[in-house]
Order: structure tokens, then C-alpha cells, then sequence
């Protein structure tokens, strides 16, 4: 079992983290190499870089993480420059190292993929700098620490969700044929997604309640090539489906435009995750049946606390903060984590994203879901 060791939930969801910067003490904060700009617009603190790994593999992270990051960060008082590597590696490690010579002293990371993640890493602590990965976790690498969600959990809030949908839309189907959309295999969320799922799904392909039909693992998250690979694999099984995994909603969005194309959609439950506007708006019209609200107000907080700490040289305090651990599998080492708690979202659970403050009514409850929202309370 790859994440036995996913070891503590620090806060619960949609709550603020349960943690304090206890403790937190300056003395061994040193001084910034090219602390030049003060800016007091952005806190004038220690500077802090942020490298978000994509924009086409989901909308958080330039809707959600970008500007909660920047929020969380300077309220902190730290000064942050937050960038996107778009899915380029190459631009991944040139961010990084402009970033290391404007004399950050703190990164945090969500990657494209683990190597570039440990090279950065270990460029970065050469030079006194302290690593967080953020949301994904660098195999063999040597972050400092981690700040993610329960991603083993999520994969479960995923399978659960697939088997309420077709309990609803498919009940008395068997064998209920299921395909699988998986995230990309260079990210470890995507392989804890997917052992998530497996822990639900595998005894009911073993029992013969459900047939796999076939499971892909999308490159990069790509939502685009998603629905290609989609399509190919439904038309490939005579346009046959009874319900879809996809790892998330944008994934989830490029199935199903196919499966509207094929007059299916509301028909077949889908999964999703981020609780993205755009998913939140898909499950109140019934064409996807479930997303996973992962609170990433509270992952911003977790990694700007860190960052906070870190920045005053406050190991202890980063300590306090981070009583988690994850097993990096490939390193072989444990790494000090912040890990939070995931909640599964059906149609009548909308109002708790809403009601916690992650989107607004304004944003999804538009044209034709003016009537699902008032129905459901959402305001
Ligand atoms: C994140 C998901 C996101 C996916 C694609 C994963 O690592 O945990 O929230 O949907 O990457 O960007």
C-alpha cells in the first residue's frame, strides 16, 4: 500500500487550520541577500516564490491557489511572487532559479513532475533556501516539507461517488460498465487518486458488479486529449458506458461534451474534483454526478504559516505546524506534512462550497441554473 503512512488530518474541511505560529521566534532569521524591494502593497516582508506547475489541467490553479496563495502570504507579511511554468519543465527550473537570485527565502512548489521538482529542490537548499511542495508531493526529492490534501482519501471520495452514481442512474445494471479517466502518470496525486478509487472499485470488478472497460492515465491532465482518449475508448466498446472516473472536473468537462455528442450525458454518472465553478455548475445539471471540495483556502494558509515560519529560520515552529508525514516512496524518507481533509460534493452538497465561501452563488448560478440554486437554498 504506497501511502500507508498518510498519516494525520491537521484540520477539518472548510474550517481554519487548527494551528497556530506558536512559538515563533526571530532569532535566527539571518539577513535577505537582495532584500531591495519593499514593496508595502505586498507585506514588504522576506520574499517567498510560489511556482504553480499548469493552467490547462485544472482552473485552480490560477482561479483558487494564485490568488489565495498571494493573500495568504501577505497577510503573513511576506512578499510573494507567484508564478505558472505552464507545463514546461524548462520554464519550471528558469522561474526557479530567477527566483532563487531575487533572494527568496522560501519556495514552494507544485510541479510538473518530480524531477524537475528535486533538481529545484536541491538548487535551491544549496543556496539556504527552504523548499515546501505544495499540493504534490516530489518523489526523491528533498522538499523541507509538504502541504496537500488527503489524496489517497480523495480517490476514495471519487470511488464512493461512482458507486452512489450508479446506484442512482444505473441500479440493477450488471455488470455496470466503468471507465477510467486518470490524471497524469508523472504526478503522484494522480497514483494516490487512483489507489483511492481502487480501494471502492476493485472489489466490485472482482465480485463482477462492475466491468472495467479500460483505464487511461491522461499526459499533463490534459482536459483536451482527455475527451479524445475518452471518445476512442467508449466508441471502441460500441458506445457502451454506465459510468466514468474521471480524476477531475476539467477531465470531467471533456467527457462529458462526449458523451453529450453521443446523447448520454446525465445518463452516465461521472466524477470530478476541485469543485471547480464550472464542475459545481455540471453537477447541478445532473451531467456529472459528483466533485470533491478540497478547500484550498486552507492549503494557502497551511503553506504561508510555513512559509512564515521559515523565513525567520523558525524550524521549530515549521515543526509544530507540519505533525503529518507522507512516505516519499522513491526517496525512501518521510516527509514533514500538513495534510487536509477532502469532502465529497453531490447536488444537494453545492450549498456547502457556496455557504463556505469557495465560490460565490454569483459564479455558477447562472441562465439555466437559476432554478436548481433557488431550489437547493444556494444564495
Ligand atoms: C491536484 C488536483 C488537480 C490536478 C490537475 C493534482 O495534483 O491535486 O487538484 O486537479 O493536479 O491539475
Amino acid at each position: 500500500m504506497r501511502s500507508k503512512s498518510l498519516a494525520l488530518i491537521a484540520a477539518s474541511t472548510g474550517l481554519a487550520l487548527a494551528m497556530t505560529a506558536c512559538g515563533a521566534n526571530s532569532s535566527s532569521g539571518g539577513s535577505s541577500p537582495s532584500d531591495t524591494n519593499t514593496n508595502s502593497a505586498s507585506g514588504g516582508g522576506e520574499k517567498v516564490g510560489v511556482i504553480l506547475p499548469e493552467t490547462k489541467s485544472s482552473a485552480r490553479w490560477e482561479g483558487f491557489d494564485k490568488p489565495l496563495l498571494e493573500k495568504a502570504l501577505k497577510a503573513e507579511g511576506l512578499e510573494p511572487d507567484i508564478q505558472n511554468a505552464q507545463g514546461d519543465v524548462q520554464k519550471f527550473s528558469t522561474l526557479a532559479d530567477g527566483m532563487i537570485n531575487a533572494g527568496v527565502k522560501v519556495l514552494i512548489i507544485a510541479t510538473p513532475n518530480s524531477e524537475v521538482g528535486a533538481a529545484v529542490a536541491k538548487k535551491a537548499q544549496a543556496q539556504g533556501i527552504a523548499v515546501i511542495d505544495y499540493d504534490r508531493l516530489n518523489l526523491g526529492g528533498s522538499s523541507d516539507y509538504y502541504v496537500s490534501f488527503d489524496n489517497e482519501k480523495v480517490g476514495e471520495l471519487q470511488g464512493q461517488g461512482l458507486v452512489q452514481g450508479l446506484e442512482a442512474l444505473a441500479a440493477g445494471k450488471k455488470p455496470a460498465e466503468v471507465i477510467e479517466i486518470e490524471g497524469a502518470p508523472t504526478d503522484n496525486n494522480a497514483t494516490l487518486f487512483y489507489n483511492g478509487q481502487q480501494k471502492v472499485l476493485k472489489p466490485k470488478y472482482e465480485a463482477g458488479d462492475y466491468k472495467l472497460v479500460q483505464s487511461q492515465p491522461i499526459p499533463d491532465w490534459d482536459n483536451q486529449q482527455g475527451g479524445v482518449t475518452f471518445e476512442q475508448i467508449l466508441t471502441g466498446n460500441g458506445q457502451k458506458v454506465d459510468g466514468v472516473v474521471a480524476a477531475n472536473d476539467g477531465l470531467a468537462g471533456a467527457v462529458i461534451t462526449v458523451l453529450k455528442k453521443y446523447g448520454l450525458n446525465g445518463k452516465v454518472p461521472v466524477t470530478g474534483q476541485d469543485a471547480t465553478p464550472e464542475g459545481l455548475q455540471a453537477v447541478l445539471r445532473g451531467d456529472q454526478f459528483m466533485t470533491v471540495f478540497k478547500p484550498i483556502d486552507a492549503e494557502a494558509n497551511a503553506a504561508a504559516k510555513l512559509a512564515a515560519a521559515l523565513a525567520k529560520g523558525d524550524t521549530a515552529a515549521a515543526d509544530a505546524l507540519a505533525k503529518g508525514s507522507v512516505q516519499d516512496t522513491k526517496g525512501n524518507r518521510a516527509v514533514k506534512s500538513v495534510l487536509l481533509e477532502a469532502q465529497l460534493i453531490t447536488k444537494d452538497k453545492v450549498k456547502t462550497v457556496v455557504d463556505a465561501g469557495f465560490v460565490k452563488a454569483s459564479e455558477i448560478c447562472v441562465a439555466d441554473l437559476t432554478a436548481a440554486c433557488t431550489e437547493l437554498g444556494i444564495k
